[in-house]
């Protein structure tokens, strides 16, 4: 994360930027709730009778995926991993306060400087991580040294990110989401060149075996609930921070407006709101 460029680290405690995208990554796991669980019911399918009972998260961030794995396999314990302490923090926070703390071992691993090793899993996670890693064949091969024999490993990444907008949102600025996400794929592009690359090619090529692939589409119609609108609300935040002057000064204007808790823009009273992304999937074996 921190490569994105996009944080203003305060030297202390967490940045506005981390705190922001804490809230969005957790909120990202509410709102999707259904879209999770269909993933997982998707790999538990490919697992038929192969018991899961060790599973990594990688990259797992505030663990969006490891709950709804927890959820998905009542006998597994996951154990995520993150470059972030803070993530990880979130995490068992969370774990804890749920119940599930003694189902959750969380391990702080830099996977640029640091290999995976000493563990194993019937079940390897990847959602939205491997595109931040800075040698992802380097990390896939760790991965099949992990996987237990008959093991898989899923990988999601994604291939829209979310949108909430209309096209025209009557204020005299239409494309304006279009426009801002623009700005934020050129970002990530540079930041992490892998973002758009041929996932199946390099899966092949790191000597996995692709069981299946698949699009999954998120499409929550408008009106959205108040927990939809907050994930609208943090994501446009996060999207203006990153911009920057970037985004050209009207646009910056309309999205003010939107985005101004007190307006009479603001989005919280627009009733033409929905979510909109696709995030394709991978499931693949040691070959
Ligand atoms: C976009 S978030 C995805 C989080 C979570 N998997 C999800 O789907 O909500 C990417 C995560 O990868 C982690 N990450 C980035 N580079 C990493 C690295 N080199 N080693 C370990 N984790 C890394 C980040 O700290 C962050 O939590």
């Amino acid at each position: 994360m921190g490569s994105h460029g996009q944080e203003h680290g305060h030297g202390h405690g967490h940045s506005v930027s981390e705190d922001l995208m804490t809230e969005m990554l957790d909120l990202d796991g509410e709102v999707l709730a259904d879209h999770l669980g269909n993933v997982t019911e998707w790999i538990a399918g490919h697992l038929g009778d192969h018991p899961v009972r060790t599973i990594i998260d990688l990259g797992a961030g505030t663990g969006t995926g490891t709950f709804a794995l927890l959820s998905r396999f009542g006998d597994a314990t996951v154990t995520a991993v993150d470059a972030s302490a803070g993530m990880l923090e979130h995490l068992t926070d969370r774990a804890r306060r749920s119940g599930d703390g003694g189902r959750v071992v969380a391990r702080e691993i830099d996977l640029d400087a640091q290999r995976l090793g000493g563990v194993s899993a019937d079940l390897v996670w990847a959602s939205a991580s491997m595109h931040h890693m800075s040698d992802p064949a380097r990390v896939l091969e760790d991965l099949r040294g992990v996987l237990t024999p008959g093991g898989l490993f899923a990988m999601i990444e994604f291939e829209t990110f979310p949108r909430f907008l209309p096209d025209d949102i009557g204020l005299g600025a239409p494309g304006l989401e279009d426009r801002l996400n623009a700005i934020a794929d050129r970002a990530r592009e540079e930041h992490h060149p892998t973002v758009n690359s041929d996932w199946t090619a390099t899966l092949t090529a790191s000597g996995f075996a692709v069981r299946e692939e698949r699009t999954f589409r998120i499409d929550q119609a408008a009106p959205l609930s108040e927990v939809a609108k907050r994930y609208a609300r943090v994501t446009l935040t996060r999207l203006r921070e990153g911009a920057g002057d970037r985004l050209a000064p009207a646009d910056h204007t309309t999205l003010g407006a939107l985005l101004d808790e007190d307006g009479p823009h603001r989005l919280e009273n627009r009733t033409d709101l929905s979510v909109r992304s696709e995030r394709r999937a991978w499931i693949a074996a040691a070959g």
